[in-house]
């Protein structure tokens, strides 16, 4: 049965987040970071690191069900990773993910946004594309496995 959930938020991650948003990498990637890679993102002080948590009713805690994270350079913020989990995919958070986060990167003054994504990744491409970045070019093999990634970008102002 389907889990409803009232309440979204989309908040700057903590420490105390490092697990959820662990356990939530594994079931994500294949090719997940490590706890300590996580803990990395956390401690750079360029990064910007937000989490989609949400109180199911009558639940006790809340969940975190997405993040995203992203890395101010200069004036362009470098995507790195988002991910939502699987039940909850193609509902429009991973898009609330990515306005959030360029949000948070045009108050710091990031005029450009860009990012490498897997070439079949179709959702991911999809979720970008739909926000209005385009894509820039393909570099050939990028990945371990050899697969190409697409290189993608927007002009914020
Ligand atoms: C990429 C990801 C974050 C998207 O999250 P999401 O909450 O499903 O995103 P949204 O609901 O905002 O949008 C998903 C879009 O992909 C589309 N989509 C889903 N599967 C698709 C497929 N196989 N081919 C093409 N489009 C697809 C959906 O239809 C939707 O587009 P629409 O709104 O036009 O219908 C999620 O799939 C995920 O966590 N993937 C694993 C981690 C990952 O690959 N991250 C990207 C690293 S760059």
């Amino acid at each position: 049965m389907q889990t409803f959930f009232i309440d979204k938020t989309i908040r700057p991650a903590t420490l105390y987040d490092i697990e959820r948003i662990y356990a939530l990498e594994q079931t994500c990637n294949p090719n997940p970071w490590t706890r300590e890679g996580v803990a990395e993102e956390f401690s750079n002080p360029n990064s910007i690191f937000l989490v989609l948590e949400t109180q199911a009713p009558h639940a006790t805690s809340s969940q975190i069900i997405g993040f995203i994270s992203a890395a101010l350079i200069l004036d362009e913020i470098h995507i790195l990773e988002v991910a939502v989990c699987p039940n909850h995919r193609n509902a429009g958070l991973g898009s609330l993910l990515i306005n959030a986060l360029l949000s948070s990167a045009a108050a710091k003054n990031a005029v450009r946004a860009c990012l490498e994504v897997r070439a079949a990744n179709l959702p991911a491409i999809r979720v970008y594309e739909k926000r209005g970045f385009g894509r820039d070019g393909v570099r050939k093999g990028y990945y371990q496995d050899g697969e190409d990634a697409v290189l993608m970008s927007l002009e914020l102002f």
